[in-house]
């Protein structure tokens, strides 16, 4: 396939940025789209010139680094991470413009890298868990409702890509927020230290500058692993009683 890309290029955190048109020959339908970057980066090297600055590490869908806005959507056209996107998805001819996460609290660093160690912070603003330590304790000693287990799990997937916040018009990472709040929220291991917890992540969030929740739901359909809209129930929930507890 020949493709025409119109990618964001900014040299560093505080130039001005502009997008740059590229044409790239020799695309299969088999390469992931970021094999296909690699490739115009090979080409541009030959050439001489500066290299496409793009984040990824695991392309597996595991890591959650390769974030990237694919004609204006999170993570490109299908429910999916930026690796595991998949040219196939696209024609021959196709114009695709490629842009870094747009959220003031995801500074550019250079080209398509952003700045997301806000939410390491909101994650670390949480805390630790009270748990015994020493050997293993014995399976059935603190029994968890399979239901409650089959959900935290389903919401520890959350990978911390950001394409919720990138694809929210307000900025907000309440799903991520969310999803990281229900997956202890719903353990009982999580339970001494739940509402402080929230307090605390909340009040990250907040100070790191992300939106507030308008219940719009362009986080959900732009997340990659499907976290559902309630988790956001969740976390009101679990705030309004942190805020009744005096936290
Ligand atoms: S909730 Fe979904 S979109 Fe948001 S950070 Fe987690 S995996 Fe990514
Ligand atoms: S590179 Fe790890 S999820 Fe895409």
């Amino acid at each position: 396939m020949k493709i025409t890309l119109k990618i964001w290029r900014q040299p560093g955190a505080s130039s001005e940025g502009a997008l740059h048109t590229y044409e790239l020959d020799g695309v299969s339908q088999d390469m992931s789209f970021l094999e296909m970057l690699d490739l115009l980066n090979e080409q541009l090297l030959v050439s001489d010139e500066e290299p496409v600055a793009f984040d990824s590490d695991c392309r597996e869908g595991i890591c959650g680094t390769c974030s990237l806005m694919i004609n204006g959507q999170a993570h490109g056209p299908e429910v999916t991470t930026t690796c595991q996107l998949h040219m196939r998805s696209f024609s021959d001819g196709d114009t695709i413009t490629v842009e870094p996460w747009r959220a003031d609290s995801f500074p550019v660093v250079k080209d398509l890298i952003v700045d997301r160690s806000a939410f390491d912070r909101i994650i670390q603003s949480g805390g630790y868990i009270s748990a015994d330590t020493g050997s293993a304790p014995e399976a059935n000693s603190v029994p968890a409702p399979r239901d409650k287990a089959q959900r935290a799990f389903n919401v520890a997937t959350c990978i911390g890509c950001g394409a919720c916040v990138a694809a929210c018009p307000n900025g907000s990472a309440s799903l991520f927020l969310g999803a990281k709040i229900t997956h202890l929220g719903e353990l009982p291991q999580g339970q001494p230290e739940r509402y402080g917890r929230v307090a605390s992540m909340v009040a990250q969030h907040d100070h790191e500058g992300f939106g507030g929740c308008t219940n719009i739901g362009e986080c959900a359909s732009a997340c990659p692993k499907e976290i559902p809209l309630d988790v956001i129930s969740q976390l009101n929930k679990d705030l309004r009683t942190a805020m009744f507890k005096g936290f």
